[in-house]
């Protein structure tokens, strides 16, 4: 059962009174990728009480993943290996994103990778968490990690937050009020050559996915880009293609907590996200592809053949 199938239609109006205030404009689309993004003063953003909520409860569970995380780089020299660690971490994360989640907005429904679908009584209300995206480069002290929580309302997705505590950058959307990290609107990068552009994907893994097709794929993109990449963590592969870093993505057979903030982050930086085989979506099938409208329409034309 696919995460709409969870929840049943019920007409709400959550965010409609909030006020989303100015940014402080945005984003160069030629900006070179890696820069760092000009911080604006924070005072001038004013987010959605909805978003405030996602936002501290992202920022208690990052405070946790990072005590693990230093633990992380003492068991990483230990025989045992820190494997059976990481998955309490994630599990000590998603249990803290449930508890403040839902103290804030009892009756909500939840979906998280590793507690499943928890009902609420608000059934058009869904949040979608991933409380640790990135798993193995967490597991090998890689700071590429993130929670990622999306909201979804009536079966489509109104707010998202992604957090990457080992560096502290915080991707914020929601929906028709634009995309921030730290406070800085996005935009994606505006080029729309392919040989100019820095493209990730995800690599299926071992026993998981068609790999044969993933070589395929990847020989025909590579032959085609300036850049390819494989970061290991989709949320912030999306939050990526959406801050100008990375022009496009792909990755195939993920999962609805992969995916729901960061697809929403790319549509309010101006960009195009759908599924790989037909202009349907994404958050269904969990076969993702982005970018800007030209560079999501070249890959789509490359991946298809
Ligand atoms: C994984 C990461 C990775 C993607 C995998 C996902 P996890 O999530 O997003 O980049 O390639 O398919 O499952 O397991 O680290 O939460
Ligand atoms: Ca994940
Ligand atoms: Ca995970």
């Amino acid at each position: 059962m696919t995460w709409r199938q969870m929840t049943r239609k019920r007409p709400a109006n959550d965010l409609n009174h909030l006020t989303f205030g100015p940014s402080r404009g945005t984003q160069s689309p030629q900006m070179a990728p890696f820069a760092p993004l000009p911080r604006s003063r924070p005072e001038l953003m004013l987010y959605s009480a909805t978003i405030n909520v996602m936002v501290k409860a992202a920022r208690r569970a990052g405070r946790s993943l990072k005590r693990d995380l230093g633990e992380i780089e003492h068991l990483q020299v230990s025989l045992k290996g820190p494997a059976n660690f990481v998955s309490l971490a994630d599990k000590r994360a998603e249990e803290i994103l449930y508890q403040d989640l839902a103290k804030a907005r009892p009756g909500y429904g939840f979906i998280g990778e590793e507690g499943g679908m928890r009902e609420g009584s608000d059934k058009s209300h869904t949040w979608i968490v991933d409380p640790l995206d990135g798993t193995t480069n967490f597991l090998h002290g890689i700071p590429q990690f993130a929670i990622s929580i999306g909201l979804a309302r009536e079966g489509t997705v109104i707010a998202g937050v992604i957090y990457n505590p080992a560096n502290d950058e915080l991707y914020i959307a929601e929906r028709g009020k634009g995309a921030f990290l730290n406070d800085q609107r996005l935009r994606v990068a505006g080029r729309r050559q392919l040989n100019e552009c820095v493209v990730a994907c995800g690599l299926p893994h071992i026993g998981r996915g068609d790999h044969e097709e993933f070589r395929r794929e990847m020989t025909a993109i590579q032959d085609r880009v300036a850049g390819l990449r494989r970061f290991g963590a989709a949320s912030l592969d999306l939050a990526f293609v959406a801050a100008g870093r990375l022009d496009g993505y792909w990755e195939r057979n993920l999962q609805s907590w992969d995916i729901a903030a960061g697809m929403l982050m790319v549509r309010e930086a101006g960009g195009t996200v759908s599924d790989i085989n037909t202009p349907g979506d994404a958050l269904v099938t969990g076969d993702v592809v982005c970018g800007n409208e030209y560079v999501h329409g070249e890959l789509v034309r490359i991946l298809r053949k």
